[in-house]
């Protein structure tokens, strides 16, 4: 009964009246009980005001029953109210709405928790993580994506590792467990998926030699009640279960010293139907096999989805997208479970749309390939193999030491982990797609020195041979090609019509019963469009670059949308407007007819949006030049991007003011003097006399971009 008027109190708010629909919305809850526990869960789509898990619901869909927003007033929409944010870094996270408290986390694994409706801060946690320690082991920023809510806690994974209960009503820690050995180089940038009182978590790292698992946790005490290794350990080793045995049989030489990799560092699905849950994992360290795993093997369970009982974390069946993997295809991407209808087959499945560019269909229970079409240009492989499963790899990309490959996708994949939804009404999945290609080419096996404080991959992404492969013809334009929303027919099996981003990048999707699909860009806005044609309806500037899913939910009848906004940069042509972060990170949260507005003012130090390059004349040796690439591309790239160009959350090196003194370089790059800020000493990794190499070649790659700008402006 109490669903039932919970889904009129939706439907027909102003017959009821606002107080009877507030409390029917907060489930008779007080504010900020985070009463949440397996029925109110597996009831969610009864009690749609309300966004429990980081998904909604456990299908992951990000599909939302309300309709008060709709194509007749998304029109009205706009800002309800914001909240400053005081971190810079990438804020990746859904926020969660439960008992009129809405929780996000941060950058830095900050939990803060709102009054839904006003936008009054309830508390806030930060769980002071050792920012130098950590960042310098976080490959692709010190982001999180999000809590999880469960019997009045809210359950934070930290960058550092620990896994924390907290007090949903103050915030306040209940327990704290470390998910990971101390100094073990493993991080969490995850959301922790809560099952029946069993909290469960993997982590990240697999390329500074972090073997991967994922573990469950008892909710109440925080006493750990399974956990599922990925890769096999060292011969002997305890862990090594009868499965793990197995699978090292796949796997050649001494693979163990270098951690295993395979991290199942994203989603964790669990499906009601199926009692399993699914995750993913990622690469193996090195990148190339002939260090990793020299003669080759499928090296089992890299790049692979894994089904394992939700109980007592017993394998139940795995499926390796990329048998030997060789490109960083991880395939912890968003998982989602449907009802879709194959050949005129209801089927129960799972999906997904990883980084490889084929999206793939599961029959859930069984792991059975249903289908794998491309999605996305993609060299590696010509076709999936629906008989043996495998891919049908193209030789070309399996690049060694000796032999260079041009691969598309490259490592930041055709999708990656920004969230897809899925609408069962237009029977569509809404993919944020990124077209890009690498260059890769293995070290010398002999020259591979591991360190576990620095990003390991094994490979080069730019030589001499890398280059050639780029200036033959037909070869793609080097790097981020385009970027766009597909629409995908997940039953057919094809594109259905896309929305082109005016900017490159990717913004996680939302859709909603009446029809409506919302996703932010890298352009600085945050838009609506027809989820039946792509049509854009409604747009409204966030100031800042988005890279995050929003969540929405409602509260005495008035539907919200709620957005994190933030990453490294900011949209071209935006100032500064946030005196407490750079890139202008915020919590927006939209109505219809909000009233509330962004302050516009330029404010605080010097505006960071890149201008020209201009740096200054290289003073450097063609020699310290050339060891400078090799060095930058061992120990600095995995940040700071390949050819000195920063895509991701950390300065561009080519535009630093530091390229002007070699004394601060070193005193940042050796010592350690922004620490503070996620950026490591780097003194132990690099050898005599690199530190000034890979200033040279900085300063080198930034006046050979600068040429290239000012010949193309000449055009
Ligand atoms: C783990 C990621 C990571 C790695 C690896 C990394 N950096 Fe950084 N770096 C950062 C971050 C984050 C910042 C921004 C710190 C701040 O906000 O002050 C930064 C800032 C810098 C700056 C200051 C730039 C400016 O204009 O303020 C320099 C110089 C720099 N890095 C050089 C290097 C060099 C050289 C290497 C390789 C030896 C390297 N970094 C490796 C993350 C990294």
């Amino acid at each position: 009964m109490r669903r039932v008027l919970l889904a009129l109190g939706v439907a027909l708010p102003f017959l009821f009246g606002a107080a009877l629909v507030a409390s029917a919305a907060n489930e008779g809850h007080p504010r900020g009980a985070a009463a949440v526990d397996q029925a109110r869960l597996l009831g969610a789509d009864g009690e749609p005001g309300s966004w429990m898990t980081v998904g909604r619901t456990y299908s992951e869909q990000r599909y939302s029953p309300l309709t008060a927003i709709n194509k007749a007033t998304v029109g009205k929409l706009s800002l309800a109210w914001y909240a400053d944010l005081d971190t810079e870094r990438g804020q990746e996270a859904t926020p969660l709405v439960v008992d009129g408290a809405l929780y996000v986390s941060t950058a830095w694994s900050i939990v803060k928790a709102y009054d839904a409706r006003t936008g009054e801060k309830l508390w806030e946690y930060e769980p002071k993580v050792d920012r130098a320690a950590t960042g310098q082991i976080a490959c692709c920023d010190v982001v999180n994506r999000g809590v999880a809510a469960w019997k009045g806690r809210i359950y934070l994974g930290a960058l550092d590792g620990r896994l924390i209960a907290l007090d949903a009503k103050t915030g306040k820690p209940v327990w704290s467990v470390r998910t990971v050995k101390l100094n073990d180089p493993c991080t969490i940038t995850q959301a922790p998926k809560v099952v029946k009182g069993l909290v469960i978590i993997g982590n990240a790292g697999a390329e500074y030699t972090c073997r991967g698992y994922v573990s469950a946790y008892d909710a109440e005490t925080g006493k750990m009640r399974w956990r599922f290794y990925t890769v096999p350990g060292a011969p002997g080793d305890p862990t090594n279960t009868a499965m793990l045995k197995r699978a090292a049989k796949t796997w050649h030489g001494d693979f163990w010293k270098y951690g295993g990799g395979a991290t199942a560092w994203d989603t964790i699905l669990y499906d009601p139907k199926t009692n399993l849950v699914y995750f993913g994992t990622g690469n193996g360290l090195s990148w190339p096999q002939e260090i990793r795993s020299p003669g080759g093997g499928d090296n089992l369970f890299v790049s692979s989805i894994i089904a394992v009982n939700a109980d007592t974390g017993a394998y139940a069946w795995h499926y390796q997208e990329t048998p030997g993997d060789q490109w960083d295809y991880d395939n912890t991407n968003p998982l989602m479970t449907a009802d879709l209808k194959i050949h005129g087959q209801p089927r129960h499945v799972l999906m997904q749309a990883p980084k490889t560019g084929f999206f793939y269909v599961w029959d859930a229970r069984t792991g059975q390939l249903l289908s794998a079409e491309k999605f996305a240009p993609a060299n590696w492989a010509s076709k999936i193999d629906l008989k043996t499963g495998r891919p049908v790899e193209n030789p070309a990309a399996r690049y060694t030491s000796t032999k260079a490959a041009l691969v598309y996708p490259g490592p930041l994949g055709a999708h990656n982990w920004h969230p897809m939804a899925f609408s069962p009404r237009t029977g569509l999945v809404y993919i944020p797609v990124t077209e890009n290609n690498v260059g890769l080419v293995g070290e010398k096996p002999e020259g591979f020195k591991l360190n576990d404080r620095a990003y390991n991959i094994g490979a080069l992404l730019e030589s001499d041979a890398i280059t050639k492969l780029y200036a033959a013809p037909g070869a793609p334009q080097r790097g981020n090609i385009r970027s766009y929303i597909q629409a995908w027919d997940p039953a057919r099996g094809r594109e259905v019509w896309r929305i082109p981003n005016t900017v490159y990048g990717a913004s996680g999707t939302l859709v909603t019963a009446s029809d409506l699909l919302f996703s932010g860009s890298a352009a600085g806005d945050f838009a609506a469009y027809d989820a039946r044609t792509g049509a854009r309806l409604w747009n409204a500037p966030t100031q800042a670059l988005v890279v995050a899913a929003p969540s929405t939910y409602a509260i005495g009848g008035e539907q919200y949308v709620a957005l994190l906004v933030g990453a490294r940069g900011l949209p071209k042509g935006q100032v500064r407007t946030s005196l407490q972060s750079a890139n202008n990170s915020r919590l927006m949260v939209f109505k219809l007819g909000g009233t509330a507005k962004l302050p516009t003012e330029a404010v605080g130090p010097a505006n960071i949006t890149l201008g020209a390059l201009d740096p200054p004349l290289l003073t450097g040796s063609n020699e310290q030049v050339i060891s400078g690439q090799g060095a930058y591309h061992r120990v600095c790239a995995g940040c700071h991007g390949a050819g000195a160009v920063s895509d991701k959350s950390v300065p561009d090196l080519r535009h630093s003011p530091v390229l002007r003194s070699l004394t601060e370089w070193n005193s940042i790059v050796l010592l350690g003097a922004r620490a503070g800020n996620g950026m490591g000493a780097f003194k132990t990794q690099l050898a005599e006399g690199e530190a000034e190499s890979i200033f040279h070649y900085v300063i080198s790659q930034a006046n050979k971009d600068k040429a290239a700008e000012q010949a193309a402006a000449r055009k």
